[in-house]
Order: structure tokens, then C-alpha cells, then sequence
């Protein structure tokens, strides 16, 4: 079993943490709660193999945004969240990439997923889909659109997290 390091990135109050909580504990976090740094461990079997998942929810708010180069170093795979019901959300998620591409030395093949939020608030739906897939494929980055409410597509973001880890 080998262990790998997980950082969640994105901007304040997209759903990092019900994302990251959801994936963890199988529970929906209702009422937000702004974080400053949380780390989460659990084991997860993909493609009949064992291993094991750190995951380090950061902080949105930009005040907390200059440790991202640290925390940037210390990851192995990225998961770059957005909301869907936030336009601008997106737009930051670009500068993150391209954060992590230089202090990862311009290494094209970092594992990543791009991850949209609240896809359950199919009202407040700000983000297109063909958006996402023209970004997705201009980044060469897989996305998903997920529910950490109703349990969407979640697990699925960190079994491709960890499949892309792997090889790397
Ligand atoms: P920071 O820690 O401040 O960066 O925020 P965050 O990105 O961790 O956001 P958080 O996970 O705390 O979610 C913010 C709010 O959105 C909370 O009230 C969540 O319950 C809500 N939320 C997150 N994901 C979903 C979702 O999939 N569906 C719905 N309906 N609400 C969600
Ligand atoms: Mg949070």
C-alpha cells in the first residue's frame, strides 16, 4: 500500500471541504464553515489495488492563499475546484494550474482533476457545461461535475486522481 498526498484547491465557499468530507465520511456538511487547514486520511481500493489518500483541505479566503506554494510542494495530485453556480470560480481555477505548473517546475504531466460544485443547483447554474469541456481539453485536465449533496460523481474524482498519481 503506498500513500499519496492529495491537495484540494479552489476558491471560498465553492464546496472544497463538503467535496473533501463527502469523499472521507460519506456525510453532506450543510452550513459553511470557512476553513483554515484540515487533513483526512482513508484508504481506497481502485483497479483491485490498496492505497492510501492524504487529503489536505485549504483555505479559500484569500488572506490564507500565499501558503498555497507550500502546499503546492508538498502534493502529489491536485483536485482544482469550482462551483458551477460561480462563474468566477473558474476563471481562478487558470491561475492555480499555472501555479502549480511552475512550482512543479513546468511539469506538464502533474496529476490534476478539475471538479465543479452544487451541480444539484441546477437554478443557480452559472457554468455551461461546453465551457468546461473546451477549458478541460485546452488544459488536458479531466473534469467532473459533482454533488457533495446528493453524492454525485465524487469518489469518481479521486480514483482518477489516484490512477493519474500512480503512473506518475
Ligand atoms: P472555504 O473553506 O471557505 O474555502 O470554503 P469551501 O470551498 O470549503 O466550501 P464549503 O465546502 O464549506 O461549502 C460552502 C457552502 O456550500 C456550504 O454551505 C455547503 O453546504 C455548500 N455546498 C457545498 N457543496 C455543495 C453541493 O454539492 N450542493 C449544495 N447544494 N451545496 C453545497
Ligand atoms: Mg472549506
Amino acid at each position: 500500500m503506498r500513500q499519496f498526498n492529495v491537495v484540494v484547491l479552489g476558491a471560498g465557499g465553492v464546496g472544497k471541504s463538503a467535496l473533501t468530507v463527502r469523499f472521507i465520511r460519506d456525510v453532506f456538511v450543510e452550513n459553511y464553515d470557512p476553513t483554515i487547514e484540515e487533513e483526512y486520511r482513508r484508504p481506497i481500493t481502485v483497479d483491485g489495488q490498496l492505497d492510501s489518500l492524504e487529503v489536505l483541505d485549504t483555505a479559500g479566503a484569500e488572506q490564507f492563499t500565499s501558503l498555497n506554494e507550500v502546499y503546492i510542494k508538498s502534493g502529489k495530485g491536485f483536485v482544482l475546484v469550482f462551483s458551477l453556480t460561480q462563474e468566477a470560480s473558474l476563471q481562478e481555477l487558470d491561475n492555480l494550474r499555472k501555479q502549480i505548473l511552475r512550482v512543479k517546475g513546468g511539469d506538464a504531466r502533474v496529476p490534476m482533476v478539475v471538479v465543479g460544485t452544487k451541480l444539484d443547483l441546477v437554478n443557480e447554474r452559472e457554468v455551461q457545461r461546453h465551457t468546461i469541456e473546451n477549458l478541460s481539453r485546452q488544459w488536458n485536465i479531466p473534469f467532473y461535475e459533482t454533488s457533495a449533496k446528493r453524492n454525485w460523481h465524487v469518489t469518481e474524482v479521486f480514483e482518477d486522481l489516484l490512477r493519474q498519481m500512480r503512473k506518475y
